[in-house]
């Protein structure tokens, strides 16, 4: 592909198969503050995510420039984004975001400073509320395709949506400072994905990919990005925090200028997850 933007790696772990502990091989690079962290979470498996989740972005970091996974260290923006110590960032110009539900870690990583990447995953539950959580927190046309919609397109344009609007408030960093019903996602048919703001030279530097995992999460990345050049998002799925396999999620939509490419490291690999999407 010809391509001069470099790429965003996007992967994710699925960790509810794992014993409700960290992992030793994640804990072991976490740092002290890390640590104490994961430790003050009250349940077994919330540590196991936290720890496993944050290993999994040293990891990334560390396959994007060469720096041991331990030695990687982190401030945060006035409302808590996350981004590389200024000791780093002077000569290691990355951009990252993290997340993680319950079963589920993510992160993207892009070897370079000036783009804003947010991502974000959820996993679709039925919930009884929906509509009422969409016509709270969503803007009104939001709301009201979600309210169009009937059974399973109902819960998962809500989670979709949802999941868009947080990636969105992530890679801009300004949490819920931001209101979320001051910006819209439409679903074109044409497949695409389109955002809506008041300024629309602002909307028009901003892409999106949403991704679906085993049937049971949905998987929203968002960066703004200036340049008017296609970028590849290269999506994998970590089974360790070492091992990478092809990725057992699919797209569901992006952007025109965001080329995801879900076939992963391993072309031969056989894909891993059989459970029954829902
Ligand atoms: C932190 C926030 C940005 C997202 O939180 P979340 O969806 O609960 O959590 P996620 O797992 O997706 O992301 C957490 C990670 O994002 C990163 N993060 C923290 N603050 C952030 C910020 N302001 N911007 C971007 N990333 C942030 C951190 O790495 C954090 O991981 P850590 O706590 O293990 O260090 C916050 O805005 C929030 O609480 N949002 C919930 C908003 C809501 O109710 N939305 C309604 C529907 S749209």
């Amino acid at each position: 592909m010809d391509c001069a933007a470099p790429d965003i790696h996007l992967t994710y772990w699925l960790t509810s198969d794992l014993p409700e502990e960290p992992p030793a091989t994640a804990l072991d690079v976490l740092s002290p503050c890390e640590r104490s962290r994961c430790e003050r979470l009250l349940f077994g498996r919330d540590r196991r995510d936290f720890a496993a989740a944050h290993a999994l972005l040293r990891a990334a970091l560390s396959a994007t420039a060469n720096r041991p996974r331990s030695e990687w260290t982190f401030e945060a923006g006035r409302f808590g984004k996350p981004h590389l110590a200024p000791a780093i960032a002077a000569h290691t110009p990355i951009s990252f975001n993290l997340t993680h539900t319950h079963g589920l870690v993510a992160c993207a990583v892009v070897k370079q400073a000036d783009v804003d990447v947010g991502i974000d995953v959820e996993a679709t539950e039925r919930h009884e509320d929906l509509s009422e959580l969409a016509g709270e927190f969503f803007s009104i046309a939001e709301a009201v395709e979600i309210l169009h919609l009937a059974g399973d397109d109902r819960e998962r344009r809500f989670y979709e949506t949802w999941t868009l609007k947080e990636a969105f408030i992530k890679a801009l960093g300004d949490g819920l400072s931001h209101p979320l019903n001051s910006f819209c996602f439409r679903f074109d048919r044409c497949g695409t994905l389109r955002l809506e703001l008041s300024d629309m030279v602002e909307a028009a530097t901003w892409q999106f990919a949403l991704l679906d995992v085993i049937g049971q999460y949905r998987l929203s990345l968002a960066v703004r990005d200036r340049s008017p050049v296609a970028r590849r998002v290269v999506v994998c799925e970590a089974t360790s925090v070492d091992a990478r396999i092809a990725p057992s999620a699919s797209l569901l939509r992006a952007s025109p200028r965001l080329v995801v490419s879900t076939r992963g490291p391993l072309d031969r690999v056989a894909r891993r997850h059989s459970r029954s999407p829902r």
